[in-house]
């Protein structure tokens, strides 16, 4: 079946090397604003009968993404596809998986609910916050690790001496992936959050004395949690040369100016968002195209996509 790459302006560059990737361009479609707001989309290439993919990121406007991606869902549908997935590279809500004190909305299946309502019959996402996401979808869904490929960007920085910490509880499975794959040790910070950008770490369990820290999570998006981590490994009498890494950059907020005051070695993320250019952070991006390409193409055809899935 034919393949078309479409794209919201989440993370147009990812999308054109999606495409490129795939040999081919993203399908065109005009994205815009009705003076009251709202938003109208519409496709300028032909997608009947096509296997269609739409490339968007829900990151930071987390609403305005997700709105463009399910409009672009209904427009390709009703423009005839004969196939509809969403590649996700970086998917919002994911952190709001359950209730924690009591009326909440818990938006991550309202969103699960909201792509397959637009249309999608799968969705492609990338090391999602949890990976018991998946059942909240009611389509297919395909999970997809960075953790390999950070891995070994950051291969290179891995001493001896280093230690991959984990920022918070929640994240022990994903330093346990990345201790095996460095084959070093791991210490975990015990972090509580105060509030949305606010967070204190209790203290850390491991050695980390004269060690090199390899903080890994999957997101930052305030910096608070990296910030908190690594001030309380260098209280912990940590070498201060901290590397991080993590799948996602959303670096809202005070993110930068809180990275940029730490001793930071590197700072390895993906392009799943776009990230800033920022010369005071040592940012280096390792881009999931041909990874998301390799998946889109495999899909495609029906090939085995086993491989490529994470089941952490
Ligand atoms: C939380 O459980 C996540 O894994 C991240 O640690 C957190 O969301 C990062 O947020 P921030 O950078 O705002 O602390």
């Amino acid at each position: 079946m034919n393949l078309v790459v479409l794209a919201g302006s989440g993370n147009a560059s990812l999308a054109d090397a999606v495409a490129e990737r795939l040999g081919t361009v993203v399908c065109r479609s005009v994205i815009s604003r009705f003076p009251d707001s709202e938003l109208h989309v519409e496709i300028e290439g032909s997608v009947r009968g096509c296997d269609a993919y739409v490339v968007q990121p829900t990151g930071p406007p987390a609403d305005d993404n997700l709105m463009e991606l399910i409009f672009l869902a209904d427009a390709c549908r009703r423009a005839g596809a004969a196939r509809l997935t969403a590649i996700v590279p970086y998917f919002a809500y994911a952190r709001q998986d359950r209730r924690v004190k009591g009326r909440e909305a818990v938006g991550a299946r309202l969103i699960a609910d909201m792509l397959r309502l637009a249309g999608f019959e799968r969705i492609v996402a990338v090391d999602l916050h949890t990976v018991s996401l998946e059942g909240f979808f009611g389509v297919p869904l395909e999970h997809l690790s960075a953790v390999s490929l950070l891995a070994n960007a950051v291969e290179e920085l891995v001493v001896d001496q280093s230690v991959i910490v984990t920022p918070d509880l929640g994240a022990v499975k994903l330093a346990e992936t990345y201790a095996e794959l460095l084959r070093r040790p791991i210490a975990i910070a015990h972090k509580i959050r105060l509030s949305g950008e606010a967070v204190r770490v209790r203290g850390i369990v491991g050695e980390v004395a004269g060690r090199r820290p390899v903080i890994v999570d999957d997101m930052i998006s305030t910096g608070g949690t990296i910030e908190a981590a690594a001030r309380a490994l260098i209280a912990g009498g940590c070498l201060p040369e901290i590397t991080v890494v993590a799948s996602h950059a959303l670096l809202v907020g005070p993110a930068i100016g809180r990275l940029s005051a730490l001793p930071l070695k590197r700072i390895v993320v993906t392009d799943s968002l776009p990230t800033p250019a920022h010369d005071s952070l040592p940012l280096q991006v390792v881009s999931l195209a041909p990874m998301l390409a390799e998946a889109a193409g495999r899909l495609n055809v029906g090939e085995s996509m086993s491989e490529l899935l994470t089941h952490r």
